[in-house]
């Protein structure tokens, strides 16, 4: 009797100790889900900025969101705004998050998803500029001198104008913030830049207004591969439901207080 007792308490244990093996392995193996790499420029709050090591931001979570209906891992890989298209063209990373504007020339290399947000290009100038409206910048002979992030649409659209109208020159700085920079030490007249960004930027430095005329309004989505038609499309189911559900709104609300 005692044999079989210890013979059964023996059994017992095994098949726990196989238990245990076999559960630690299950949840090892769901620690390994697909990557979902994801290209950003951490230099545009409130969209993706730096606290501390973090990357934060609008664009973060939401993008981590999508990763985790699709059941993947989200990697943020923080990188200069215009090598973002460029390393999802090359496959290196999965989506660039970045509060990217669809447009016609970038849409000729990569795929966008639907938007999920709408921008609109301002113009900040010191509180005592002679710049009072849009049209100042584009006065023939005016000769202003633009700050833009390097690459973004506010530098391609100034960049374009300047030259139809003969009336400014560019100035392009790798960080937004650094063209608000060169604002405040008097090096230029203006900086061109996407709304909510220009909103903190003016915020964290004096003597900062923002012109109330909008120069170009935009709409930001994802950027795919071209050659990733389903990763696309996953994400459009998953960005719908964020949208339906209210979380996106949620998400925003979080970073941007209604005025
Ligand atoms: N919306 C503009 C563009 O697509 C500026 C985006 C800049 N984003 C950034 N993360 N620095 O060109």
């Amino acid at each position: 009797m005692k044999k079989i007792l210890s013979l059964l308490l023996v059994m017992a244990l095994t098949m726990t100790m196989f238990t245990a093996c076999g559960s630690e392995e299950k949840s090892e193996e769901s620690g390994k889900k697909a990557q979902l790499k994801m290209a950003t420029n951490a230099e545009f709050p409130p969209y993706e900025y730096r606290e501390g090591q973090d990357i934060v931001g609008i664009d973060v979570e939401m993008a981590q969101a999508v990763a985790d209906k699709l059941d993947m891992e989200l990697v943020v890989e923080d990188m200069e705004f215009d090598s973002i298209v460029p390393a999802v063209v090359s496959g290196k990373q999965d989506i660039g998050v970045a509060g990217m504007t669809v447009t016609e020339d970038r849409l000729k290399s990569v795929d966008f998803t639907d938007s999920y947000a709408q921008a609109v290009q301002v113009i900040i100038v010191k509180e005592d500029s002679k710049i009072k409206s849009v049209d100042d910048l584009f006065v023939e002979g005016a000769g202003i001198k633009a700050g833009v992030q390097l690459g973004t649409t506010g530098d391609i659209f100034v960049t374009d104008d300047f030259k139809a109208n003969k009336s400014g020159t560019v100035e392009e700085y790798n960080k937004g913030a650094d063209a608000v920079q060169a604002l405040v030490s008097g090096k230029i007249d203006c900086v061109v830049i996407d709304n909510e960004p220009a909103k903190k930027f003016v915020e964290a430095n004096e003597g900062l207004k923002i012109l109330d005329t909008e120069y170009v309004t935009e709409e930001y989505a994802i950027a795919v591969s071209k050659d990733n038609a389903e990763l696309k499309d996953k994400i459009n189911t998953a960005l719908k439901e964020l949208k339906e559900d209210g979380t996106l709104q949620k998400i925003v609300d979080k970073y941007i207080k209604a005025e």
